[in-house]
């Protein structure tokens, strides 16, 4: 459906998903993702998508959050329609029911991937019209969404659920992963915090080193108070942010001097590990090394591969 080798796509990663961590992912085999969020010029966006155009002959997917904080509201519709200009093949939507966007997309022939952190938030994306359903678990890096349920639990109970394929992520970060998921009937994985630990991911060292020395335990959940929760980097911001959290009828505007997007990119670039959200899942844990995302995408590849024939050979034992 979407033209790509390996069912292994790159997640948007606001601030991180530049054309060249995309296009390396998309060349690698997998499907390469930018965010809108990073270009709130139009134009600048339309470079972007250029860029990666440039960069990649493979197909490419944009991602349009709508998340309080990044929703970029009425623009959302221009941003598709560059999308059709400059023959994007992929979108991703996440944060809201895409109804409203999906007669756009359709017209512009545009594969449509919608992302929700719940079962039944994915049978409505499906009856809205995506085609294909990501379902994150409670692990992952960014919004888990408000019930908290794992990823196994949900890539099991989805199947059967949906007429359109559905992608299972949170937690996904080698063969043996991508195989479970398969094996509980996803059809493909997106995959996160594994990304921002590849060479090509455009944060500072201090940031990567973080990710390879972290603990399963090392993330928290900010943004409860305004049900805007999200998986982050347990650093000096989340737990301020924690702290402000206490305050009753705290508003995401109350938070946004310490969250936004903005203080987060600049840390990016200083390797101030301390300032920002930097959301990452409970994956940390085990991801030990940083590597190239070619690297990344064959080991998960040649260790599923390795891993079903394991399995067949039981079956035939
Ligand atoms: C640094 C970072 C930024 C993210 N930003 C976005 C975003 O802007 N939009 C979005 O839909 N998802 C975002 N996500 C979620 C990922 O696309 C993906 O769903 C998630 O990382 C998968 O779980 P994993 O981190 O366990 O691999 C972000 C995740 C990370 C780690």
């Amino acid at each position: 459906m979407l033209g790509i080798k390996y069912p292994i796509m790159c997640g948007g990663l606001q601030n991180i998903a530049t054309p060249e961590l995309a296009a390396a992912v998309s060349n690698a085999g997998g499907l390469g993702t930018i965010n809108i969020s990073m270009w709130p010029d139009l134009n600048d966006f339309r470079d972007a998508v250029k860029k990666t155009k440039s960069l990649t002959d493979k197909p490419m997917c944009v991602n349009i959050s709508m998340i309080p904080g990044v929703d970029m509201g009425d623009k959302i519709q221009r941003y598709i329609n560059i999308c059709g200009e400059e023959k994007v093949e992929v979108l991703e939507t996440s944060g809201k029911d895409p109804a409203e966007l999906v007669p756009l997309i359709r017209s512009l022939g545009i594969r449509h991937i919608h992302k929700v952190p719940a079962v039944k938030h994915g049978v409505r994306a499906e009856k809205s019209g995506a085609e294909i359903i990501s379902i994150v678990g409670a692990e992952c890096g960014g919004h888990p969404g408000a019930d908290m349920i794992g990823t196994f639990i949900l890539g099991a109970e989805a199947y059967g659920k949906y007429k359109a394929p559905y992608q299972l992520g949170g937690g996904v970060y080698n063969g043996r992963t991508l195989a479970a998921a398969m094996a509980l009937g996803a059809e493909g994985v997106v995959v996160g915090t594994l990304f921002c630990a590849s060479k090509e991911a455009p944060i500072s060292d201090n940031h990567k080193q973080w990710i390879i020395g972290a603990a399963d335990k090392d993330t928290v959940l900010c943004q409860k108070s305004i049900k805007n929760v999200v998986r982050v980097a347990n650093n000096q911001t989340a737990r301020d942010c924690l702290e402000m959290e206490k305050k009753p009828g705290v508003t995401l505007q109350d938070l946004m001097p310490i969250i936004g997007g903005n203080i987060g990119k600049e840390a990016y670039k200083s390797g101030d590990i301390s300032k920002g959200m930097f959301p990452v899942g409970q994956v940390v844990g085990s991801i030990t090394e940083i590597k190239s995302v070619k690297d990344i995408i064959d080991g998960m590849v040649t260790e599923a591969v390795e891993v079903l024939g394991q399995l067949d050979a039981l079956r035939r034992n």
